[in-house]
C-alpha cells in the first residue's frame, strides 16, 4: 500500500498533509510513503526529515506513480494524479461546491476523492475534524494579526510616564475560531466581549472571562444549533443585531469576525456606517472574508483602510501558521485513515453505508456520488 504526499500547488498554501510524525505512523501500519520533494518547505520540514522518518522522496511523477492513497491539503489538478493505482483515494480539502469541474475530473480519472471538510460533527470524528483544527489556529492568528496592525498596546500598562488603557476587543461569531480569539485576546490583556446567534455560546463566552453581548428581545438559535451550525436569521433578528452592534462597536478598538453559515455566503455583520463610528487606528479582522465577508469593504488578501480603520482580510489564515497547522491537519488525516485500517487488507477500508465515508466521499467508480453534488 503506497501513500503519496503532494507538494501543494495553490498560491499562498504553505501547509503539507503529512509530517515526519505521521509518516512514521503510516509506516508502522505497514504502508510505504512517498513524499514529493519540497512538500514540507513552507511548514519548515526539510526533505531530510521525511527521509529520516522512512519516506522516499521524489518528483511528482515518481511520488504519485502507483499510489493507492494521495494526501493533500487543497485539491490538486486531476492531471497531476496521472499514474496512481486504479481506484486510488484522494484525501484533501476539496472545496467541492466551488471546484466542481475538478471533482468531475477526479471521477473521470477513476479517483475516489474524499473531502475532509465534509467530515460529520459526530463524537467519533472529532479527532478527524480539519475545520476545527484549522479554525482554532485561525482564531489565534487573527488576534495576533490585529495586534500587529494596531498602533497601540493590548494590555493596560501603568508606567512612570502615565497609564495606557487596555484595548477593547469584540469577537463576533463564537465557534471554534471565535473561542480561541477570545482566549488569545484575553491573554494579551484586552477587555473582551463577544456575540453569537447560538444561545449555548453565552456560557462559553463567560467561562473565558469575556462579556456576552446578545440580542435579547428576538429569539436566536436554541442551544448549540443543529450540529453546532448556525442558520440564516430572520429579518427582525438581523435588525435587532444591527442595533446592538451599532451601540457596541463604536467603543471597540479591535473587532474579530468569524461568523459562517454552512452552504451560504457569510452573514454581513458590520456595515460601513458602523465602521465610521469607530476610533481611527482601530482594527477589524474578517476571518470570513473568503466566504463573502462579515464586514462591508473587507477585501480578500488585503489590508484596507476605511474611515481610518484597518480592515484585515488575509486569505488562508491557517497557512500563516503552517508548521502547527500542518501538524494538526496531518494528525486529522492519520486519525481518519488509521480508524478505518483493515489489517488483512493492509489499507483503510470504508464499509458501504458508513456515516463518515458517505459524508465525505465525492466520487467512486468513475462517477460523482455525493448527494449534494447530484442535481
Ligand atoms: P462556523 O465556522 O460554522 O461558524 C462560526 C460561528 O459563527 C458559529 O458559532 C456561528 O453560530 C456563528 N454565526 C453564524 N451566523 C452568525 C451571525 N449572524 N451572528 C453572529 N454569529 C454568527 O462554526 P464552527 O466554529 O465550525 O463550530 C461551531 C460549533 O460546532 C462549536 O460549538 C463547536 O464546538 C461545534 N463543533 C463540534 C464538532 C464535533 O462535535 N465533532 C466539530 C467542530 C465544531
Amino acid at each position: 500500500m503506497k501513500l503519496a504526499v503532494l507538494r501543494e500547488g495553490a498560491a499562498g498554501e504553505a501547509r503539507v498533509a503529512a509530517t515526519p510524525e505521521t509518516v512514521r505512523k503510516y509506516i508502522a501500519l505497514g504502508a510505504s510513503v512517498a513524499v514529493e520533494h519540497g512538500a514540507g518547505t513552507g511548514a519548515s520540514i526539510a526533505d531530510d526529515a521525511y527521509a529520516a522518518a522512512g519516506a522516499v522522496l521524489g518528483d511528482r511523477v515518481a511520488t504519485v506513480s502507483g499510489a493507492d492513497i494521495v494526501l493533500g491539503v487543497q485539491g490538486p489538478d486531476p492531471a497531476a494524479l496521472t499514474g496512481t493505482a486504479s481506484g486510488a483515494w484522494l484525501i484533501a480539502t476539496l472545496a467541492p461546491f466551488v471546484e466542481r469541474a475538478r471533482v468531475d475530473g477526479y471521477a473521470a480519472a477513476g479517483i475516489e476523492a474524499m473531502a475532509m471538510e465534509l467530515m460529520p460533527r459526530i463524537t467519533r470524528a472529532q479527532s478527524m475534524d480539519v475545520l476545527s483544527s484549522q479554525s482554532n489556529l485561525a482564531g489565534y492568528k487573527a488576534v495576533l494579526d490585529a495586534a500587529a496592525e494596531y498602533g497601540r498596546a493590548f494590555p493596560m500598562m501603568m508606567t512612570a510616564a502615565g497609564t495606557i488603557s487596555a484595548a477593547r476587543a469584540f469577537v463576533m461569531g463564537v465557534g471554534v475560531a471565535g473561542l480561541q480569539a477570545i482566549a488569545t485576546a484575553r491573554r494579551l490583556g484586552a477587555q473582551v466581549s463577544a456575540t453569537d446567534v447560538r444561545s449555548a455560546t453565552r456560557e462559553q463566552i463567560e467561562s473565558l472571562g469575556a462579556k456576552a453581548i446578545f440580542v435579547e428581545d428576538e429569539a436566536g438559535i436554541e442551544g448549540e444549533g443543529s450540529g453546532g451550525y448556525a442558520t440564516e436569521m430572520s429579518d427582525a433578528y438581523k435588525a435587532r443585531q444591527a442595533d446592538l452592534v451599532s451601540a457596541h462597536i463604536a467603543k471597540q478598538d479591535i473587532v474579530i469576525t468569524t461568523a459562517l453559515i454552512p452552504g451560504r455566503a457569510a452573514p454581513r455583520l458590520v456595515s460601513d456606517a458602523q465602521i465610521a463610528t469607530m476610533r481611527a487606528g482601530s482594527v477589524i479582522v474578517d476571518l470570513a472574508v473568503e466566504a463573502g465577508g462579515n464586514v462591508e469593504g473587507a477585501v480578500a488578501g488585503e489590508v484596507v483602510v476605511r474611515h481610518g480603520v484597518k480592515i484585515v482580510g488575509h486569505r488562508n489564515v491557517p497557512s500563516r501558521l503552517a508548521a502547527d497547522a500542518s501538524a494538526l491537519y496531518a494528525r486529522n488525516l492519520f486519525n481518519f485513515l488509521s480508524a478505518f485500517w483493515d489489517k488483512e487488507a493492509g489499507r483503510p477500508v470504508l464499509a458501504p453505508g458508513d456515516e463518515i465515508g458517505d459524508a465525505i466521499r465525492l466520487t467512486q467508480g468513475g462517477q460523482v456520488v455525493h448527494p449534494r453534488l447530484l442535481g
